[in-house]
């Protein structure tokens, strides 16, 4: 397309284009010269794969074009490299071009298509075997990572497979991507790799927790989490949310010596995945297996699926690679797929179904939960029949009308959702579905709070808020009272035995007994976990008293804060939202629990009943064991020199931490005490001693 000549001529025109482009003087009359001088650089990116610039060179020519372009929306044409953008692009991050086009993978769905892949592949190379490595299909979103010099420069989302979305601060955050690695050892210079970005199963239940908790939808799949979460523009979320990686494939790379005896390894893709491992990243090294011949290659994808519920994170399939890249690259590619590799997709997880009906639920906070009713279906080994809808806006985003005819996918633990609803397959009979306007168990109008997504009953006396607070504190992983379940507390509800969360420390056994079912083993079980749960550590009480925004990990944060649950009455909304990771509406929704009378009556009842609402860990330290406390010296003390503290602390199990915050357990005061004495006077939280006090702490240790 180009001969040597025109490219070196549009080689010397680029090296004036980068210096007028850093200047900035590049005019809108040489926007079409600009224009071909990118996509001179396109094909030697793309095409070639032998660029002349180097990304940065090539993203200052792109931005200058944009520039112009943009303030001259006129002489914007359609085939402008800025125009490449596909729809469905987010603009929120800055799009990259892929060193190599990100393709797909063809997909196979049982033996006969594996065995067919294998009999092309040994027709084209003519070979009489082949051999494949075999490695997990992992079920994220697709991130290339570039390395330069053995620094991360880069990370890019899939995007149309020839561009991408920048991610690079996003993916700093996901702390199985190493920062900087040993390419060099390898002769490597610059490096381009692909993995799949994934949220595993309990990271992504717990954050579907969370939202459910503050009354968001949660998310569909832990597929969508992640490759939604690279797109997030608060990085801070992202570190939240706990991503991983793993890396599967060098897509480019540059060496930086001709020779290197260590780079053999990349000439199969087995190699390489063990270079990744050997340097740093986490590959599918220990998972994969290389197989001569196809036979092997069927049966351990067969091994694999059976395994797949066990592994903590989620995986669609198994991905079968010609292990040789020489003759990967002899196979060649579609503009589709590469030739050398196809998926096998595990028997699938989605099935249609009927939606019969939709019911309305109140939770333990009030919020109406719509659930689907669909005819029951079976996937992946499961019968599902009723499906949370979340919230209204659920129903309308989806479109989702009586008698429809459903989508519905149930991935490994995730719990089922509807995808959609097939609108095609409508005839004329589907009804609309209407949300209630009272409370369907108690009746209260309901109300919906500017922001929120739940309509809600107010009525906190609601019966069927009062069983789901009851079933709440004995749950799992609340008070975690074995044997109480749901079913129980539902009957002993109804029956009267059992009112409100105090009730379950003074059940009457005696008329338990009479009821049938329950006979003198479960009875003596059950009044054992009673008893037993209230020895709980406080923040299990926290998390189980069901306070709104209130999650396992808060429960944590908030019981390290205080040594007794009621010194919470004392706490302002600031000296709340002083502690870790509690923003205005959780330091709200405390305030607001421990400000109601009847709540502070409960718990008092609950102490006096024998719970636990003393933070023991916070009563050892009056034994003098220092374990987990946290200290912080203020001024001159009168005879011990502040590093000979510091040390005492650490020999004593405690830790020393850089400031004044809701973490700090002990401030000890010296002479000319300044700014931190005052911060931490303001903080209830703080205990203040002197030198004298810290001693006798250390020494009844
Ligand atoms: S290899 C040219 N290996 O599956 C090589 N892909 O359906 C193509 N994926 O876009 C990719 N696990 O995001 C490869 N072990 C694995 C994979 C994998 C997941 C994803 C990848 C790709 C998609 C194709």
């Amino acid at each position: 397309m180009y001969s040597a000549q025109d490219t070196k001529s549009l080689q010397k025109e680029t090296a004036g284009f980068m210096k007028k482009a850093e200047a900035e003087n590049i005019t809108a009359k040489e926007i079409e010269a600009l224009r071909t001088i990118l996509r001179f650089h396109e094909y030697r990116y793309y095409i070639l794969n032998d660029p002349l610039i180097t990304d940065y060179e090539y993203d200052q020519l792109f931005k200058a074009l944009e520039k112009i372009e943009a303030g001259n929306p006129k002489l914007v044409t359609r085939d402008s490299p800025t125009q490449r953008v596909a729809k469905g692009l987010t603009k929120a991050f800055p799009t990259v071009p892929h060193l190599v086009p990100m393709l797909s993978l063809d997909n196979s769905y049982n033996s006969d298509d594996l065995i067919a892949f294998d009999r092309k592949a040994r027709e084209a190379t003519r070979l009489s075997k082949i051999e494949y490595c075999v490695e997990p299909k992992f079920d994220g979103g697709s991130l290339s990572l570039i390395y330069e010099d053995d620094m991360l420069v880069r990370g890019a989302t899939r995007g149309n497979g020839v561009e991408g979305d920048e991610v690079t601060t996003n993916i700093r955050q996901i702390k199985s991507i190493p920062l900087s690695a040993k390419f060099s050892d390898y002769g490597l210079q610059t490096v381009e790799i692909r993995g799949e970005v994934l949220i595993n199963k309990t990271n992504f239940a717990k954050y579907n927790a969370q939202l459910i908790e503050q009354g968001f939808a949660p998310l569909a799949n832990p597929r969508n989490a992640a490759a939604g979460t690279l797109r997030i523009k608060d990085p801070e979320e992202v570190r939240r949310r706990n991503l991983e990686i793993f890396v599967y494939n060098i897509s480019y790379f540059t060496t930086t010596k001709k020779t290197n005896k260590k780079s053999d390894v990349l000439q199969s893709h087995s190699g390489s995945l063990e270079m990744l491992w050997e340097l740093g990243f986490r590959s599918p090294n220990k998972e994969k297996k290389v197989f001569k011949g196809i036979d092997d290659v069927i049966k351990y994808c067969h091994e694999f699926e059976v395994k797949r519920d066990e592994l903590p994170y989620e995986i669609d399939g198994m991905v079968i690679k010609v292990n040789n890249v020489e003759l990967q690259d002899k196979l060649g590619m579609t503009s589709h797929h590469p030739r050398w590799a196809i998926a096998y997709k595990f028997k699938a997880r989605q099935a249609t179904s009927k939606l019969l009906n939709v019911e309305f639920q109140v939770g333990r906070t009030g919020s109406i939960t719509p659930v689907a009713k669909i005819q029951p279906v079976h996937i992946g080994g499961v019968t599902v029949s009723s499906i949370s809808l979340f919230n209204e806006d659920v129903i309308k985003e989806k479109d989702l009308k009586i008698g429809d005819t459903v989508l519905v996918e149930r991935a490994g633990d995730v719990i089922p959702y509807i995808v959609k609803s097939m609108a095609e397959l409508r005839s004329g009979t589907e009804k609309k579905i209407s949300f209630p306007k009272n409370c369907p168990v108690c009746g209260s109008k309901l109300f919906k709070e500017e922001g929120e997504a739940a309509w809600r009953c107010n009525n906190i006396e609601c019966p069927a808020q009062v069983v789901e607070r009851i079933i709440h504190f004995v749950s799992k992983d609340a008070m975690d009272i074995r044997g109480f379940g749901d079913a129980n507390v539902r009957k002993f509800y109804e029956l009267g035995l059992l009112n409100d969360i105090p009730g379950i420390y003074k059940l009457n056994f005696k008329k338990i007994g009479e009821l049938e079912g329950f006979g003198q083993k479960s009875i003596d079980n059950l009044q054992s976990a009673i008893e037993t749960s209230k020895k709980q550590p406080l923040h299990r009480l926290i998390f189980g008293l069901g306070i709104r925004f209130i999650g396992e990990t808060s429960a944590k944060t908030l019981a390290q804060a205080v040594n007794h649950l009621l010194d919470f009455k004392k706490f302002s909304l600031e000296d709340l939202q002083n502690l870790d990771d509690v923003g205005p509406k959780v330091a709200g929704s405390i305030h607001h629990f421990f400000g109601n009378k009847s709540n502070i009556e409960m718990l008092e009842e609950l102490e006096k009943l024998g719970l636990q609402l003393k933070n023991e860990k916070k009563q050892h330290v009056t034994d003098g064991n220092l374990g987990g406390q946290t200290f912080l010296f203020t001024g001159t003390l009168p005879t011990l020199k502040r590093s000979d503290a510091e040390a005492m602390v650490e020999e004593n199990g405690g830790q020393i931490l850089g400031g004044v915050s809701a973490k700090l357990n002990y401030l000890v005061v010296g002479e000319d005490a300044g700014s931190k004495l005052d911060k931490a006077k303001k903080l209830n939280t703080v205990r203040i001693i002197s030198e004298d006090e810290f001693l006798k702490l250390i020494k009844k240790k």
